[in-house]
């Protein structure tokens, strides 16, 4: 059987990993400025994290969502604890899309509405309602498009009032900080303003923070850079360094009822200690103040380099920007200098998403690379 040919795929195949390094089948390093697409947090085969997963398979993978599982409880009061989302609720699921797909559709249930605000450029995932109101015709089937989604620019304050003001909106959608459009973000005034207007028109505001959740942005939550209070908080990538996991975290004024959600899979006991793990780690090993670190000194050394235009993005959530495409860099970057980057959207930003681990070491050896591929 073949494979459904959707990806686009680069000629390496990576078959180890060991913190910031992939090894492929020829044993060649490759440093991972790209976490799998922001996905490893911790680092590659951190040894707590294998340790706490080996344990927990050998013991309990899977039951199902119809017994007691304490490690989701665990997991809950882990995440408030980190993140300071003081009572909110915690449901499971297995993905980014799917955390959205339920974050919107309990927006619907809970304001009785249907319309989503979302913005230019912005990504959710590719499941019904998440991917309308992604901003790509390309990956918008006509099935997903019977949702009725409005697209308006950031910062454009004026539309989301006029729209609000219809009265048949049940969340405005946002990521913080964009991650596949580019990493451009709104202003605080922005942010805040949308929040009120939202609390004002019994709409629901709901930041994605698939991406730029637990830790990557510097804080906890990107979010948490402004003053404003999700209803719902969508996360997923970073949360199991791999192991897919994802959820929505709910404020407390919402009310839950039997059924209204559900999944499968989602917050398997094997799910949950890999989520715990990575927080355990994140909290030990004190990698938001690594992230800080990290993110200050690498932003001071691309500043000294004069091919890069601009620097977007927050904490290990960066990019940079070039007067020109991006596509042959990157493939450089692989094949000759064995450096994982990532792309956006925007062709000419080259996206950096590393493990929240990365030090010093690691982003010399990236700008030395850099620097020396600019000026072949
Ligand atoms: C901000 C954001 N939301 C949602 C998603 C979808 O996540 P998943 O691919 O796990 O469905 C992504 C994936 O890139 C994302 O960046």
């Amino acid at each position: 059987m073949g494979l459904f040919n959707v990806y686009p795929l680069y000629d390496v195949t990576p078959v180890s990993a060991k913190g910031i390094y992939v090894y492929d089948e020829d044993n060649r390093e490759y440093l991972d400025l790209y976490g799998g697409h922001a996905v490893i947090s911790i680092g590659h085969g951190h040894p707590k994290y294998v340790k706490a997963i080996t344990k927990q398979v050998a013991k309990l993978g899977f039951y199902s969502n119809a017994i007691q599982n304490p490690l989701q409880k665990q997991l809950a009061n882990k995440i408030e604890k980190l993140s300071g989302c003081k009572d909110y609720q915690l449901f499971l699921c297995n993905s980014g899309a799917e955390a959205n797909e339920n974050a919107l559709k309990l927006a619907s249930f809970k304001t009785g509405k249907s319309r989503v605000i979302a913005f230019k450029n912005g990504f959710h995932g590719r499941t019904s309602a998440a991917v309308a109101a992604t901003d790509n015709a390309a990956i918008i089937a006509p099935i997903n498009a019977q949702q009725k989604v409005t697209t308006l620019e950031l910062n454009d304050i004026q539309g989301v009032e006029k729209e609000l003001k219809k009265g048949d909106v049940c969340a405005v959608l946002i990521e913080f900080i964009q991650g596949v459009g580019g990493l451009d973000q709104a202003t605080a005034e922005f942010f805040e303003k949308v929040d009120a207007l939202c609390k004002a028109n019994n709409t629901f505001f709901i930041a994605d923070e698939v991406q730029s959740g637990y830790g990557r942005s510097g804080k906890f939550f990107a979010f948490q850079h402004y003053n404003v209070t999700p209803d719902i908080i969508s996360i997923a990538k970073g949360m199991g360094n791999g192991f897919p996991i994802g959820g929505i975290l709910i404020h407390p004024s919402i009310e839950a009822k039997f059924g209204m959600l559900g999944t499968t899979f989602g917050g398997n006991h094997l799910a949950c200690v890999a989520s715990l793990s990575v927080l355990n780690v994140i909290e030990e090993d004190k990698l938001m103040d690594n992230v800080k670190e990290m993110s200050e000194y690498f932003i001071k050394i691309a500043k000294t380099i004069p091919h890069i235009k601009r620097i977007k993005g927050r904490g290990l959530m960066l990019g940079l920007e070039f007067d020109f495409e991006v596509g042959d860099l990157r493939k450089k970057l692989i094949y000759e200098y064995q450096i994982f980057t990532g792309g956006a959207a925007n062709k000419k930003l080259l996206r950096i998403l590393p493990p929240l681990t990365i030090k010093k070491e690691h982003i010399n050896q990236f700008f030395e690379a850099l620097v020396d591929a600019l000026d072949k």
